[in-house]
C-alpha cells in the first residue's frame, strides 16, 4: 500500500492511504453476502411464485428460462448458498420453490447439464435440509446422466445438436456435471456413478488438454473406435485458442474430481490450469479475463465475469490441496473477488435478480455479451462462501 500527500483546500496537508487497482484491501465475505441478501430480496418480491428462473438480462429485461435451459439451476442454487448465510427462513423457502421448477429435469435424457442444473439447486438443497424427496430427485437425476455414457469413448456425451459437425462432442464445460455422479455413489454405495465419472475424467485428461495445459472446447469421438476425430472452438475465439469460461470449466472441474478421487493426476491438472490462467500474460491486472485469452482486439473486448468468479471459487478449494501453492492460489482468489465486489457489482437499486455485470456468453452468436448472467452470481456467491469459511477456520 502506497502513501500519498493530499493538499487540502485550507493547503493543510494530511498522510492518506491510496491503493493502486491490485492492491485494494480484501473485501469481507460476511459483508457482501448481507449485501447480496439486501439485494436478491427485492428480487424476490419482484419474481413472485414464477416457474421460470432468471439467467441473464436482454434489451435492458431480465430473461427468464424454463427448466429445460442449462442455467435453471444457479438461481435456486444461489438462493440456497444465502439460506446458508444467513439461516432466515424466507430462503429456504424461496429456494425450495426455485428448485421445485426443475423437478421434471431427472427424467430428461437429452442433456449433459443435468449436473449443473440438479447438482446446484436441489443438490445445495439436500445437503442443507436433508429432504429426503430432493435426494430421490437426485439419485434419479445421476441415473439419467450415466444414460449419457458412451464406454467405447469413455466420456459423456455433450451436445444432441450440430451433428453435422460433431458425431459425438465431449466439451470441457461437461467436467462439471460429473460431480453428481461423486455424489450419487457416496450416497447410494453403487460403484456405477463413480466408475462413469472416473472415466469422464480420465478420457478427458488425455485428449482435451494442450501442452500449455490450457483446453480445446469441444472434442468430437468416433463412436465406432472411440478415437478423437476433431478438437474444435464452439463458444471460443478459434479452435487453437483458449476460451476463458473454458479454462475455468476445466480448473474447477479437475479441483473437484481431485477431492472426490484423491487421484494425484487430477490434482496435478488442477495446478496447471491455474498456472496457465494466472500466469497468462493476457490476463489483466485485475484478474477477471477477456471472454478469450487470445483473442484480438485487446483491451477493447468484452471480460467474462463468470470466468473469474468460477475461478476464484474453484482456486479457494485447490489452495486447500497445494500447502507448496496454498499462499498464492489464496491471493489470487481474493484478488479476483476484490476486483468483481468492488468493480463488477451492479448496483443494488433495482430489483433484477444479478449481481454482477460484464459476463460473455457466446461471444461467436453476439448473444449474451457483457452483460449479467447467473452462473456468474452463483460461483461469485460459492467463491464468497468458501472465502468466509476460510477466514473461520
Ligand atoms: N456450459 C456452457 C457455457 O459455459 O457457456
Amino acid at each position: 500500500m502506497k502513501k500519498v500527500l493530499i493538499g487540502l483546500l485550507t493547503g493543510t496537508l494530511i498522510l492518506i492511504s491510496s491503493c493502486s487497482d491490485n492492491e485494494k484491501k480484501t473485501i469481507d465475505p460476511s459483508l457482501q453476502l448481507d449485501l447480496a441478501g439486501e439485494q436478491l430480496e427485492k428480487s424476490l418480491k419482484w419474481l413472485g411464485d414464477t416457474i421460470l428462473n432468471p439467467r441473464t438480462m436482454e434489451d435492458g429485461s431480465v430473461r427468464l428460462v424454463r427448466s429445460q435451459d442449462w442455467t435453471s439451476g444457479f438461481w435456486p442454487g444461489m438462493l440456497w448458498y444465502i439460506y446458508e448465510s444467513t439461516g432466515e427462513e424466507q430462503w429456504k423457502d424461496a429456494a425450495h420453490h426455485f428448485s421445485m421448477n426443475l423437478e421434471q429435469e431427472m427424467y430428461n435424457g437429452g442433456t449433459h447439464d443435468t449436473g449443473f442444473k440438479m447438482g446446484c439447486s436441489f443438490g445445495n438443497g439436500y445437503r442443507l435440509t436433508g429432504n429426503e424427496d430432493y435426494r430421490d430427485i437426485l439419485i434419479q437425476s445421476a441415473k439419467t446422466l450415466i444414460t449419457r455414457f458412451n464406454p467405447t469413448i469413455g466420456c459423456i456425451r455433450s451436445w444432441d445438436h450440430n451433428t453435422d459437425k460433431w458425431d459425438y462432442p465431449v466439451i470441457i464445460d461437461n467436467m462439471m456435471n460429473i460431480e453428481l455422479l461423486f455424489w450419487a455413489t457416496k450416497e447410494t454405495g453403487d460403484p456405477v456413478y463413480y466408475e462413469v465419472a472416473i472415466k469422464h475424467a480420465e478420457t478427458t485428461l488425455r485428449n482435451h488438454f494442450r501442452d500449455d495445459h490450457s483446453s480445446f472446447h469441444v472434442v468430437s469421438y468416433d463412436t465406432i473406435s472411440g478415437e478423437v476425430v476433431k478438437k474444435n472452438t464452439h463458444q471460443g475465439f478459434a479452435h487453437e485458442s483458449a476460451w476463458a469460461r473454458g479454462q475455468a470449466w476445466g480448473l474447477y472441474g479437475y479441483t473437484m474430481s481431485y477431492r472426490e478421487t484423491g487421484r494425484e493426476e487430477f490434482l496435478q491438472q488442477a495446478i496447471k490450469i491455474a498456472e496457465f490462467i494466472l500466469d497468462h500474460p493476457n490476463l489483466p491486472e485485475d484478474k477477471v479475463p477477456y471472454w478469450d485469452y487470445d483473442a484480438p482486439g485487446k483491451p477493447d473486448i468484452p471480460r467474462d465475469v463468470s470466468a473469474a468468479a468460477i475461478t476464484a471459487s474453484a482456486l479457494y478449494e485447490l489452495a486447500g490441496f497445494s500447502m507448496d501453492k496454498k499462499a498464492e492460489l489464496m491471493m489470487a482468489a481474493d484478488q479476483i473477488l476484490t476486483s468483481l465486489s468492488s468493480d463488477y457489482r451492479l448496483s443494488g437499486d433495482h430489483s433484477w435478480p444479478f449481481l454482477l455485470d460484464h459476463s460473455t456468453g457466446n461471444m461467436n452468436k453476439d448473444s449474451e455479451v457483457d452483460v449479467p448472467i447467473i452462473y456468474a452470481d452463483y460461483y461469485y456467491v460459492e467463491a464468497l462462501m468458501r472465502k468466509k469459511s476460510l477466514m473461520q477456520e
